[in-house]
């Protein structure tokens, strides 16, 4: 059975920062509160121009780059949003155009801030089982467009930004080890976007009454979250074989610090193994995770070998963790890429696709 090593890894958030400051001028609250409940200074927020799609096809060009991979060679594409581009189609399939990874199977994935240990976990099975051999894991968000700008209760926690990393197959032992996944639908209600899907369509009531904006319930959340962070954790190190303090680094969802600490005392770990970068980000929902361990690879506290369990709570409401070993870019495989050409060639192929369709359209429409 096939090792899933994780062999690629990058990131894209937005250069329009958004601090505390700024949003002190928005609503009631200060820099002071902000960071003594959550540990955030600042967020970045997306440009006009940028979506979830362009921010996680960013992010998959910088991973394919480390793991010395084509688009072409990528066999499937998961890509976790909890603000896709649309309802369908799905993010995943944009991405997969705006990259040209023309081979790959593609869908989204929809475990809120969860959903990249959820996308980690089937793309190291798709692995394992031998089915794929290359696959593509995006966490990308534009919570921005989805925040009621009014509401201080969630205007100071999230930001925009994605992650992406690339799972390969192999037969040395590493990579991808014990997983859980976790859903508990009764507290679906505490964190939502009530409306726009098709429970409750868009319409003049839910536009006036702001239920296509994030809502809510900070306590509940918080307690929910502080109460599954280290038992998650628990049971995936558990499922490796490993012991807890065989572990070399957490990288966890980076939602509050506070909620991070409280699983730190719950793990009796010190804080220095647990990655932290939420004071630059904010809550990034399901691009947290990949974000902060590809800051982890830079600044040297994530380095091949390592144990890391990646650990997650979310919307849903979801939560899981999936422990691994670093395994860094498989240099010896490394090929020379024109990797930089494909953001260029992939839009005139698909053009040219379109170009191809419309023309067809006009010969068989004619015919018929
Ligand atoms: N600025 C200033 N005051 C604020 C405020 C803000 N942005 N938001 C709330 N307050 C006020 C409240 O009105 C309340 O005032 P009161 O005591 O006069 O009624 C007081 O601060 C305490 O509010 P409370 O909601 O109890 O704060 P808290 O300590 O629970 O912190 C959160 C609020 C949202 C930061 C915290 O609950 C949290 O982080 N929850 C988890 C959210 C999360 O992680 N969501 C994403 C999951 S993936």
């Amino acid at each position: 059975m096939p090792y899933a090593h994780i062999t690629g890894w990058g990131m894209s958030v937005p250069s329009k920062v958004l601090t505390n400051d700024d949003i002190s001028k928005m609503v009631d609250t200060n820099d002071e509160w902000i960071r003594e409940r959550t540990g955030i200074r600042e967020r970045r927020i997306a440009e006009e121009r940028q979506s979830s799609a362009t921010l996680g096809a960013e992010a998959s060009i910088e991973a394919l780059k480390i793991a010395g991979l084509l688009p072409t060679d990528i066999d499937l594409i998961i890509c976790s949003t909890s603000t896709p581009e649309h309802i369908f189609p799905a993010t995943a399939c944009i991405i997969q155009d705006k990259i040209g990874a023309t081979r790959a199977g593609a869908f989204d994935l929809s475990a809120a801030c969860s959903g990249f240990i959820y996308g980690l976990n089937m793309a190291a099975l798709a692995i394992r089982s031998g089915s794929n051999k290359n696959v593509l894991v995006i966490g990308t968000e534009t919570l921005s467009r989805f925040i009621d700008w009014k509401d201080r209760n969630t205007c100071i926690l999230f930001g925009d930004g994605a992650g992406a990393f690339v799972l390969q197959a192999s037969e040395q032992p590493g990579g991808a080890y014990g997983a859980v996944m976790h859903s508990d639908g009764s507290g679906g209600d505490l964190l939502t976007i009530p409306a726009g899907g098709s429970r409750n369509p868009t319409s003049e009531l839910t536009l006036r009454t702001g239920m296509h904006f994030i809502h809510m319930d900070g306590k509940e959340v918080f307690r929910f979250a502080t109460r599954v962070m280290a038992g998650a954790t628990n049971e995936a190190v558990e499922k490796s074989g490993w012991k807890l303090d065989q572990v070399d680094l957490v990288v966890p969802h980076q939602a509050n610090l506070r909620i991070i600490e409280a699983a730190a005392r719950g793990l009796k770990m010190p804080m220095d193994k647990f990655m932290v970068n939420l004071d630059r980000y904010g809550n990034t929902s399901t691009a947290s995770i990949p974000i902060a361990a590809v800051e982890a690879v830079q600044q040297g506290k994530l380095r091949p070998g390592d144990k890391v369990v990646f650990v997650g709570f979310g919307a849903g409401l979801t939560w899981g963790a999936l422990a691994a070993e670093w395994t860094g870019p498989k240099q010896a495989t490394r090929r020379v890429v024109k990797l930089e050409w494909f953001p260029w060639i992939a839009p005139i192929r698909s053009f040219l696709r379109r170009l191809g369709r419309a023309i067809e359209g006009i010969i068989f429409g004619r015919k018929s």
